[in-house]
């Protein structure tokens, strides 16, 4: 009895530790620089779950010294040369426990930042993961300069790149070839998945693109045009951040909080919100809490459509409601940084470029030189969506960063070449209530859009999660009619859930008909 207990737990012994062993064996034995063309190794390991990694090598600008890793998975690091005159930092984590599913993330603002913790996430979610920093280190523009050929990395070819890499390694490490293949990306990112979709149609089966920084050229000259309209820190007429915070966002809730029905600081359709600075115009004497003539003026430029002196738009208004963030970079008083390494280092190779000057030459001058063929504008996605590609977008409506009207206006324009119904076969876009820019706000935000702690926080099931939606809508033919976002108390998981609501697909929209704005079933998408 006793020996056979023992010679039990010894072959369960014996088998858990092949089981790991195997695959650590066969990682440590794998060559990946021998499949991937102009690749050389930077790391091979084999991780074990819950290990925390560090990037010793990763510039500090980047903010991902370490990464928690939560499943057995062999890293792959590599550097691929992408020309002679470029290369990209290439990862792969390719889990012990493996879906069948291959996944490749994206990047964010103008960086070369790897996302580690998406690849973390979606490799414990089982799919082989990878990701690169997109043909340069670190957040600023100066490795644009004089590099046509980093800026070309940067609009799209370290993405395609990175999907052509991953999948060989994926079919030499597991000795078969993915089943499905998706992408995850927001902001930057967002645009990555747009573009691919647009460019290769075959890389990916399903796309989450998140805030899409489509019509990117035009983005960006957006984004550079606050700093003229709102003037320096200390200059005459400039506006504090404390008044943005508090009561010029106080107004803009007053005025289109309960558009909606529910007052709960949360704005569901800004399309809805006519927002009208005059109100808060100083009366007589008044020097309290009130805005002069140009104030008012400034207010109105940023919620109005950015146009050409002939009334061409450039890019459409901020939408109300982002105020409280959007002041701390766009109204801040100083050049907006992405905008000006844009203009000085991808587009003019000039270091010199004042942000000062910026005026309608430079929004012409960026959209006709277009560096990289970055601007990701398609008003048709045929062959993406001949081939069964599904996308699935979403953008917050108190977004800081790029305005939910350029995502409305987009997803329109591809109306255009189809109706709402034949759209609703392949791509679809969900307006995330108090969502800021990708993530964070009032509203129930969390969507498993990524891997930040909170981000992730909601079961892998399609209904709360973006990216099984995708994954079930490619895979079984089950389109997302919702997605039920998820506010955690504090934005704290461990705290557990505060609220949940789902999120309408556009052109729909939520209105209040219950009596507790908490309970999902108090909304209804009309
Ligand atoms: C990558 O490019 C660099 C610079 O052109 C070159 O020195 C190196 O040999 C290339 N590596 C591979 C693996 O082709
Ligand atoms: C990793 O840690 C979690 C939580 O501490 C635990 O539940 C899990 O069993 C651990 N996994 C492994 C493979 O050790
Ligand atoms: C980026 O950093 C990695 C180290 O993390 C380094 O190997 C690589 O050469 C750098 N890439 C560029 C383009 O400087
Ligand atoms: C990648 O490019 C960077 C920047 O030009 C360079 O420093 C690095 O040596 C390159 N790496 C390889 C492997 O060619
Ligand atoms: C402004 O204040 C002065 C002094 O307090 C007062 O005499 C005057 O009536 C006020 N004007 C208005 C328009 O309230
Ligand atoms: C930038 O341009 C502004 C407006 O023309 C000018 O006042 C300022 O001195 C310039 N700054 C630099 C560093 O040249
Ligand atoms: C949530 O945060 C607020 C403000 O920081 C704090 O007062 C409150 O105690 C926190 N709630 C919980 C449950 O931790």
């Amino acid at each position: 009895m006793l020996a056979a207990l023992i010679s039990l737990s010894l072959l369960l012994l014996s088998a858990s530790v092949t089981g790991s062993t195997a695959f650590e064996k066969k990682c440590l034995a794998f060559e990946p620089e021998k499949f991937v063309p102009g690749a050389t190794r930077n790391v091979l390991q084999y991780v074990a779950a819950n290990t925390t990694l560090t990037f010793p090598d990763n510039v500090a600008a980047c903010n991902r010294g370490t990464q928690a890793v939560t499943a057995n998975i062999c890293r792959v690091a590599l550097s691929i040369n992408t020309s002679k005159q470029s290369n990209i930092t290439f990862e792969a984590w390719l889990p012990e426990d493996w879906s069948g599913r291959f996944l490749a993330t994206g990047n964010g603002g103008i960086d070369g930042c790897i996302k580690y913790e998406d690849i973390a996430y979606t490799s414990s979610n089982g799919f082989a993961a990878v990701g690169s920093n997109n043909g340069k280190n670190g957040t600023d523009g100066l490795p644009f300069f004089n590099n046509p050929e980093t800026v070309i990395d940067f609009a799209w070819r370290a993405l395609h790149t990175s999907a052509d890499a991953g999948k060989s390694l994926v079919t030499k490490l597991y000795g078969k070839s993915h089943s499905k293949s998706y992408y995850l990306g927001c902001s930057l990112g967002g645009r990555q998945g747009i573009k691919s979709a647009e460019k290769f149609p075959d890389d990916f089966d399903g796309i989450v693109a998140g805030a899409p920084a489509v019509d990117f050229n035009n983005l960006v000259s957006w984004r550079a045009r606050f700093f003229t309209i709102t003037g320096a820190v200390g200059s005459p007429d400039f506006i504090p951040a404390t008044a943005w915070k508090t009561w010029i966002h106080d107004e803009v809730l007053r005025q289109c909080d309960t558009i909606d029905k529910a007052k709960d600081g949360i704005i569901e359709d800004p399309m809805l919100c006519n927002f009208n600075p005059s109100t808060l115009l100083c009366k007589g004497n008044s020097t309290g809490n009130c805005l002069l003539g140009p104030h008012v003026q400034q207010l109105k430029k940023i919620f109005s459509d950015y146009r050409f002196p002939n009334g061409q738009l450039i890019f459409p208004a901020m939408q109300p409601g982002s105020e409280v963030l959007a002041v701390d970079r766009l109204y801040a008083g100083a050049p907006f940084a992405y905008s000006a390494n844009w203009f000085k280092y991808a587009l003019y190779n000039d270091p010199a470029w004042n942000a000062s000057t910026f005026d309608f030459d430079d929004v012409r001058a960026a959209e006709s030189l277009n560096p990289g063929d970055i601007r990701t504008y398609p008003i048709s996605l045929s062959g993406f969506e001949r081939r069964g590609g599904k996308i699935v977008t979403y953008h917050g409506q108190q977004d800081n960063q790029i305005t939910t009207f350029n995502t409305i206006r987009w997803y329109n324009d591809l109306k255009g070449y189809s109706s709402t119904a034949a759209m609703d076969r392949w791509i679809r876009f969900f307006r995330v209530s108090g969502m800021n820019h990708c993530n964070s706000g009032p509203g129930a935000w969390v969507l498993g859009q990524g891997g930040n702690a909170a981000a992730a926080g909601v079961p892998f099931e399609r209904k709360k999660n973006v990216l099984k939606a995708v994954v079930d809508w490619v895979e079984q033919g089950v389109a997302p009619p919702y997605i039920e976002g998820t506010k955690f108390v504090n934005d704290t998981v461990s705290l557990g859930v505060d609220f949940t609501r789902r999120h309408c697909k556009y052109p729909l929209r939520n209105t209040f008909v219950g009596a507790n704005f908490k309970d999902p079933e108090s909304w209804k998408c009309t």
